[in-house]
């Protein structure tokens, strides 16, 4: 009797324990790397993490169906843009962590133009990978090598709607080209591709196993199949490319809003960003103190264009952009 008063005397706390020790994780990385994030959090918190992973463009959209009762507490990686649409729709929360000190400068920005509602956890360049054992001298180097007639049916990059990578190089080639010149680019390139693939690295696995001759994605994507043994070979597009600022973003009204910024600081920490590498994940760490797998391909080393990540990650010019390519390319025969 006494037992049984004193068990229900404890539900409420118990109750109350068991809410605050849940994280809910939408992840936008690999999933090898969502996992190990996932796994280590666990392990130095105690908080159990709900993980699921989606690409960056389902993530959003996934965070705007769930506005009003949403379900998530932190979105964790994947492509800066679309993170950049959530904040100006008032999906995720601002917060100001104390380690945005330690970040560089490309990662604070990222917070700034958000207004502090996202913040750059990662930076990676945009190119391409092609398998040396399919592809033929010329090997391609430049954006307009991928238009060769050789590589019919040969060439793999993902749909922009759901991914942030293919998002990235829609974006790029507009601000590379002007944008109807980009979206004539892009119809010309239809003839050689033989698939939009949902996720965004999706491509470049493909081409390691021969599926596809070249994949269209973020470079440290094509050289992880590289370092996996994989006759991948890794292009920084001659013409200059576009870049990702990999962001994080505490999703408004979540479940759990202490452990999301207990998430949020740590995440942004040296420690945890370099766990990136134990995942082959070889992007460029925010965090000034975290070391910078060897791996990663080199920034400085690629001629990068001067995103402008306010504009391409504006609603108005996101969904007008994604709009356009389903009119134009997305609905041309395959
Ligand atoms: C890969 C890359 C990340 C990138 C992500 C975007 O995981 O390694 O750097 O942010 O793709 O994924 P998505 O499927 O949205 O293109």
């Amino acid at each position: 009797m006494l037992l049984a008063a004193s068990a229900i005397a404890l539900l409420p706390a118990m109750q109350a324990r068991a809410q605050s020790g849940e994280l809910v994780l939408y992840c936008s990385v690999g999933e090898e790397w969502c996992r190990v994030m996932s796994e280590a959090f666990s392990r130095e918190t105690g908080i159990n993490v709900l993980m699921t992973r989606a690409s960056s463009g389902e993530t959003y959209a996934k965070i705007k169906a769930e506005e009003g009762q949403p379900r998530g507490d932190v979105w964790w990686g994947g492509t800066g843009d679309p993170h950049l649409q959530a904040a100006q729709e008032g999906l995720t929360e601002e917060y100001r962590s104390p380690v945005l000190a330690e970040l560089q400068d490309w990662a604070v920005r990222q917070a700034e133009t958000s207004g502090f509602r996202t913040v750059g956890i990662y930076a990676g360049a945009l190119g391409f990978g092609y398998n040396s054992e399919l592809v033929d001298d010329p090997a391609p180097a430049c954006w307009a090598d991928l238009l060769d007639p050789r590589f019919a049916d040969d060439v793999q990059v993902a749909n922009p709607n759901s991914s942030g990578t293919s998002y990235t190089m829609l974006a790029t080639m507009v601000q590379l080209m002007g944008e109807d010149e980009a979206f004539d680019y892009l119809t010309q390139l239809h003839n050689n591709i033989s698939q939009y693939t949902q996720s965004g690295s999706a491509p470049i696995r493909a081409a390691a196993t021969g599926e596809t001759a070249i994949g269209i994605v973020f470079q440290h994507d094509a050289v992880a199949q590289t370092v996996q043994g994989a006759p991948i070979v890794t292009v920084a597009p001659c013409e200059g490319t576009g870049y990702e600022v990999g962001s994080m973003s505490i999703i408004a009204g979540g479940p759990n809003p202490d452990n999301a910024r207990i998430w949020y600081d740590w995440a942004l920490s040296p420690a945890a960003q370099e766990l990136g590498a134990s995942a082959a994940s070889y992007q460029v760490p925010s965090n000034v103190n975290a070391a910078t797998p060897p791996e990663a391909p080199r920034l400085e080393d690629v001629r990068l264009i001067d995103y402008d990540f306010a504009t391409y990650g504006s609603s108005e010019t996101r969904t007008r952009l994604l709009a356009r390519w389903d009119a134009e390319i997305g609905s041309l025969p395959q």
